[in-house]
């Protein structure tokens, strides 16, 4: 195989990442293979947001080596399409317009990339909302109008940080679904933080249990069901397997807390 093509799509070495006196990461490595769907769980405030900024290169890391696609990370990039809890559109530009701004923004924008930017809303779902302004969406759909806007830059990677977080049960579900099949159609590596540990299980080739901070990998659940998984997965034997797995694991780091070793383990 060509070298790049073997190279992981995200690989972090040996990183860590302090703000003042805090250490987020300490020591932290992780490798994605491209087109590899990879979820990070673990408790609030252990770096997760932390380690998808420096992926996107929002930020840089004190110690350590974060590369994509390859090459060292210095920037964010097209090549990393990021999505956030909530959609982040413009709220003054339309539907379309907010889809294209990546593209127009780097002086890329041609018919060409407007044709294609519009038949992938119209396959989204958002065909009659071209010309509406987000606030005039629901949140399932400004979240698939920023997917859209993402996926229009070609991105090897999609970094989302508890995408779907904001939205209601069915609308959730309705997502899931739908980043699978853009992630079949677009075939990105996909890095997603969340919280619920089923949505994580229904998704993902890998789990990633983080402890408290500083970050580093607990247990790595590996989900080998075919994808795309339907809701009748949650049903199976081996997601209960799965989530009992996870759920240990993240109780063990409740119970170190209970302990009150206050997450200073060198102390
Ligand atoms: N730019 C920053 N400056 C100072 N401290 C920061 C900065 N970014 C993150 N932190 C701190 O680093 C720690 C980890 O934050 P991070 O946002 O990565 O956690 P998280 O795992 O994403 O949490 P949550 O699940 O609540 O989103 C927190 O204590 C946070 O306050
Ligand atoms: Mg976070």
């Amino acid at each position: 195989m060509n070298a790049a093509l073997s190279e992981p799509a995200v690989e972090m070495s040996a990183v860590s990442q302090s703000f003042g006196e805090m250490a987020v990461l300490e020591d932290f490595s992780l490798a994605v293979n491209r087109g590899e769907f990879v979820s990070l769980v673990g408790p609030s405030g252990c770096g997760k947001s932390t380690i998808l900024n420096l992926i996107a290169g929002f930020a840089h890391p004190t110690h350590g080596t974060v590369r994509a696609g390859g090459r060292p990370v210095t920037h964010p990039g097209p090549d990393r399409g990021v999505c956030f809890q909530q959609a982040a559109l413009f709220p003054w530009l339309s539907v379309v317009d907010n889809v294209t701004f990546g593209p127009r923004a780097r002086h890329e924008l041609n018919p060409q990339r407007r044709a294609r930017a519009v038949r992938m809303l119209e396959e989204f779902g958002l065909g009659e909302f071209l010309r509406h302004r987000p606030a005039q969406l629901s949140g399932g759909m400004q979240q698939r109008a920023a997917i859209a806007r993402v996926l229009v830059n070609e991105p090897d990677v999609l970094l989302m940080d508890e995408p779907f977080g904001a939205l209601d049960a069915q609308t959730r579900l309705r997502m899931q679904r739908f980043l699978t099949e853009v992630q079949g159609e677009f075939g990105c590596t996909i890095v997603f933080i969340t919280h619920d540990i089923d949505e994580a299980l229904l998704m993902s080739d890998r789990v990633l249990v983080l402890s408290r901070r500083p970050a580093h990998v607990v247990d790595e659940i590996v989900v080998d069901a075919p994808r795309p998984r339907t809701p009748d997965y949650l049903l199976t034997e081996d997601f209960r397997r799965h989530k009992a797995r996870a759920f240990t694991a993240l109780e063990s780091l409740s119970a170190e807390r209970s302990f009150g070793d206050r997450g200073d383990e060198h102390a």
